[in-house]
């Protein structure tokens, strides 16, 4: 199937707020497993989240990471709005700082942190070669770098299967955004070859379920 993006910024306030009431332990419930696996000698610190969007994988991260303090960063005011809450009411104001900020972006790009995360940005991002020389300079060098996000089904039917099993009972608007992200998700082979032209080749990508690639590797020197 013929790649179709969506728009970047999920600004609409209907669309955040069923974003940020959906239950999505099934999917992101996984991330810092991922993460543990690919980087089983990382020791914390200060961690960003690119495209955070309401902080639900932000606030799983840090749970994992008791040593971890993450930035989470994104450009739209309307998740940010319910990523604040969510945080707050985790009580994890002290652990996570929320930004918004529109990538890519100098000034994330100039920052030196420890460890990056990211998921389902990338589909949404306009310029894919961009998002992984942003993901990859915002780091330290050799520090662990984790990108997840979906995989485009070969054809729309194998898409309307998979918004059927795994949106069941979801509101109509995050039904329709799931299909969007479906249509403009990326194969494993895309992600390889925009690894490439970014200078990223020794970076690994896996697809680790029907839904989702995973790929990871360490900022360059
Ligand atoms: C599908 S949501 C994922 C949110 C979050 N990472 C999660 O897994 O729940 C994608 C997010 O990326 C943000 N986004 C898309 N393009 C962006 C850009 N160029 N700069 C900053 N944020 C962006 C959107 O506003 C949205 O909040």
């Amino acid at each position: 199937m013929q790649r179709t993006p969506e728009p970047e910024l999920m600004d609409d306030r209907e669309q955040a707020a069923a974003y940020a009431a959906a239950d999505w332990t099934e999917s992101h419930g996984k991330i810092p497993g991922y993460f543990r696996e690919r980087f089983p000698d990382f020791a914390g610190g200060r961690v960003i989240d690119l495209g955070c969007g309401t902080a639900d994988v932000t606030i799983r991260f840090v749970k994992a990471f008791p040593e971890v303090t993450v930035v989470g960063v994104d450009g739209s005011d309307a998740m940010l709005a319910f990523a604040r809450k969510s945080v707050h009411n985790a009580g994890l104001d002290s652990r996570i700082s929320l930004e918004r900020r529109y990538l890519p972006d100098r000034a994330i790009e100039t920052r030196s942190l420890d460890a990056v995360i990211c998921n389902s940005l990338l589909h949404h991002f306009a310029d894919p070669v961009a998002f992984w020389r942003t993901a990859a300079s915002c780091a330290k060098p050799r520090a662990p770098v984790l990108i997840v996000d979906l995989v485009r089904p070969p054809d729309h039917q194998t898409a309307v299967q998979l918004v059927q099993e795994h949106a069941r009972g979801a509101p109509p608007v995050l039904e329709r955004d799931f299909m969007a992200s479906l249509h403009a998700a990326y194969s494993v082979d895309e992600v390889r070859e925009q690894l490439v032209l970014a200078g990223l080749p020794e970076f690994n990508v896996d697809q680790v379920d029907v839904l989702h690639w995973v790929a990871w590797g360490r900022a360059p020197i």
